[in-house]
């Protein structure tokens, strides 16, 4: 019932002193309580902060181009197809029956929120009702590819979605053909070469030149007012960083122009930030070398990352969070994967598979680290991933992990479990929220009190860590990969963002006489 409600989009008004609506923004005057604590031994001193603030987010919703750097590659045509499907409210049969479009798997899409309590209990609303935000249907595609299959042909190749829908869909996605795009061997695996026919030529600085302007044209023909650039592309092997050549964004600009070793994905994001346009990592690689930060920093352009957060780690961030604040402790934690898509093929070449176990292998060192009282410092679990080629299964990935535990009086305890989805369709809602989400970070702003002025979010957009397998935080904070605290960490922002107080869950006004 309360689906039905929420096909339609509610709208929100805080009945608050605190709250001050003007035709141009949302002004909220926020209390942040937070403690500082100082420990000595076994004594800890805990101090109560309260930092008054004001949030100001922009009303406006822009219309959202968004450019996706593979945009021929599973994850792109069907995140694509997606958003067309559901813009025309599309229907196809299978042999289950009569299929709707949907957002399924979009936090923002498909979750809701609890605002509080009314006369008729809970009222839980959609997460993208809360505040002002881009509805994925009207977000603009374009982007690259090395392969110049034009969309259509490579939805079907892709082997995503379902035939019915797919005819349904050709006319459209045939009339999408991704631009030229960079393309250094050396950094997927060999086993991509024969999709690479859609190359730029000339140097590093032609190439930048080329990607800045097809952002341009993209920008001026579509009529979007901003772009967000996204890499949904092969993954690469990772960079070296190397004094003088990645290591500052001086260096890393003269190294482009000197013809040196710089990444295709870092290229687009140097080209992408010179633009001004945010750049997100779904990929494990290192795209953001210490240079491509301090770039994005000094122009002020948020960058994301790194890796889709969409299957195998979700789960893991979850259960391992469960078992060790339930005091349970896991002590082995051995995850197989084998998928058949280009992913999969990409993958099966010993550098790339590297860049994925790197991303996939720091996902339970937060919540190891938070108790101390199951594991010494410096311990942690065993922990091995293995990813296999197996083309006949597909774009249907499977998923096998054990969890092994130590419970009670030296018991044990194993958790095996099998997981099998289309890894597309894992990904693609992620890809509306990382980009959505993007955008709303733009029009947020925060004046602490005292301040003169308002400030935005931190170049380095911790905020989406939620979607990410290895999140990217600014240098010296904490990487939170525990996946409820990152979902709290959106929620309770956007709830700042309205003067609401985090979702605490005390329900104090149900637990007195
Ligand atoms: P895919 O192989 O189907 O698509 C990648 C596309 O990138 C291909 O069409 C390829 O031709 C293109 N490409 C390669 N190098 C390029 C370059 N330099 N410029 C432009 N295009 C280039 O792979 P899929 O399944 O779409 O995944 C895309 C990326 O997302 C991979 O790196 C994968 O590891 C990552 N990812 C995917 C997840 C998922 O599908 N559930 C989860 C986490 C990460």
């Amino acid at each position: 019932n309360s689906l039905q409600t929420f096909t339609m989009s509610v709208n929100i008004h805080i009945n608050s002193p605190n709250v001050k609506y003007t035709d141009t923004h949302i002004f909220a005057k926020y209390s942040y309580e937070s403690t500082s604590v100082q420990q000595d031994g076994s004594n800890i001193t805990v101090t109560p902060r309260s930092t008054q603030m004001t949030f100001r987010t922009e009303r406006r919703v822009p219309r959202l181009g968004v450019m996706l750097v593979g945009w021929g590659g599973n994850n792109g045509t069907t995140v694509t197809a997606a958003v067309l499907a559901n813009k025309l409210g599309l229907t196809w049969r299978t042999k289950n029956g009569e299929m709707k479009a949907n957002y399924y798997g979009s936090l923002l899409q498909s979750s809701t929120v609890c605002l509080g309590s009314g006369l008729e209990g809970e009222v839980n609303v959609p997460f993208r009702d809360i505040l002002p935000m881009v509805h994925p249907n009207n977000i603009v595609f374009d982007g690259w590819d090395i392969s110049s299959m034009d969309l259509g042909r490579a939805m079907e190749r892709a082997k995503v979605l379902d035939w019915s829908l797919q005819e349904q869909l050709r006319p459209y996605m045939s009339c999408l053909k991704p631009r030229p795009s960079i393309y250094i061997p050396e950094f997927i695996a060999a086993n991509q070469e024969s999709r690479a026919d859609n190359v730029l030529t000339g140097n590093l600085t032609e190439q930048v030149e080329q990607i800045r302007a097809d952002i341009r044209d993209f920008r001026q023909s579509s009529g979007v007012d901003k772009v967000i650039v996204l890499w949904t592309a092969n993954t690469e092997r990772f960079c070296d960083i190397v004094p003088g050549i990645n290591d500052t964004a001086k260096n890393l600009l003269a190294a482009i122009q000197a013809g040196a070793e710089v990444s295709p994905s870092t290229l687009f994001a140097v080209a992408s930030i010179l633009e001004g346009c945010a750049y997100i990592n779904g990929a494990p690689q290192n795209t953001f070398v210490p240079g491509a930060v301090e770039l994005a920093m000094q122009r002020g352009v948020f960058i994301a990352g790194d890796d889709f957060k969409s299957g195998q780690t979700k789960i893991k961030s979850v259960l391992v969070d469960f078992l060790v604040s339930a005091g349970i402790k896991p002590t082995s934690i051995v995850s197989y994967n084998h998928l058949g898509n280009n992913d999969g093929k990409n993958l099966s070449a010993p550098q790339q598979f590297r860049s994925k176990e790197i991303s996939k292998s720091n996902v339970v060192d937060d919540i190891v680290q938070s108790n101390p009282i199951l594991y010494k410092p410096g311990e942690k679990p065993d922990h091995c991933v293995v990813i296999k080629y197996v083309p006949y299964v597909g774009d249907s990935k499977r998923a096998m992990d054990e969890y092994t535990s130590e419970i009670m009086m030296g018991g044990l305890n194993t958790i095996a479990m099998h997981n099998t989805c289309e890894d597309s369709l894992l990904a693609s809602p992620i890809i509306l929220d990382l980009v959505i989400l993007t955008e709303l970070c733009q029009r947020v702003s925060i004046k602490p009190q005292g301040e003169e002025d308002f400030q935005s979010f931190h170049s380095v957009l911790a905020l989406l860590s939620y979607l990410c397998k290895a999140p990217m935080v600014p240098s010296g904070t904490p990487v939170i990969n525990a996946f409820f605290r990152q979902r709290a960490c959106i929620e309770n922002i956007m709830r700042a963002c309205l003067g609401l107080p985090p979702q605490n869950h005390m329900m104090l006004e149900h637990k007195l006489q």
